[in-house]
């Protein structure tokens, strides 16, 4: 993978994917608030579960416990009962920690920074990158499975290679579009979800076909049969 992206190709893929999800994009609840602890606590349930079996529990938890400061006040065994059936409960047991911290610490709103978000337990680079971007609006790159094999696919085009977790990261970054990574982001995950999936991408109908080095490489040929 060449170390920096030329610009036409970085341009069209960033295009591209902005008009795909304005078109495209899902409504979630998540995307409808700018409250950060709201988005904290989404980010947290989608770390190991679908969007599908979240929103109704983010839902419902966050009318259990609307700020975090109803949070830091409930009892540990109520929260982790809320949570269930979420399942690896040790979230629930985090997220309540870092409710209890931020009011110890942060006089109860919840901190912007990259070190601060990391220093939770249960908050490691992705998410950070997540509620930086989606709550604080900086331009913060975010890199998980799905928006690996999106950018691998798209830039590099082999499943085959195993470019470095740094390289990716650094990728993730290098494609932002300043000022409009909220978007950008949320949209990244949406394209893998809808478009770019692991099993069966839908390819023929793809906005990235054009210079997706995956479908220049492997799919072209099967798309004309
Ligand atoms: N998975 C993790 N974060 C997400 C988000 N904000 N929207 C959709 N899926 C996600």
């Amino acid at each position: 993978m060449p170390r920096s992206i030329p610009a036409p190709f970085k341009r069209k893929f960033q295009q591209q994917l902005l008009r795909w999800y304005r078109k495209n994009g899902r409504e979630l609840p998540w995307r409808e608030t700018t409250d950060p602890y709201s988005i904290l606590v989404s980010e947290v349930m989608l770390q190991q579960t679908q969007v599908d079996r979240v929103v109704p529990k983010y839902h419902e938890f966050l009318s259990k416990y609307p700020t975090l400061q109803a949070l830091a006040k409930a009892r540990a065994r109520d929260v982790k009962k809320t949570w269930y059936p979420l399942g690896y409960n040790i979230r629930p047991v985090q997220l309540h920690s870092i409710a209890r911290e931020t009011v110890a610490h942060y006089g109860g709103q919840l901190p912007s920074s990259d070190e601060a978000l990391q220093s939770f337990k249960g908050i490691g680079r992705y998410t950070s990158g997540a509620i930086r971007s989606f709550a604080f609006l900086q331009d913060a790159p975010i890199l998980d499975t799905n928006v690996r094999r999106v950018l691998l696919r798209v830039f590099l085009g082999t499943p085959r290679a195993k470019p470095s977790d740094k390289r990716m990261w650094a990728l993730s970054e290098e494609l932002l579009p300043r000022g409009r990574t909220y978007d950008f982001n949320q949209a990244l995950m949406d394209f893998g979800a809808c478009i770019c999936s692991a099993k069966t991408p839908a390819c023929p109908r793809c906005p990235m076909k054009g210079f997706c080095k995956a479908y220049s490489k492997d799919v072209k040929k099967e798309d004309r049969r």
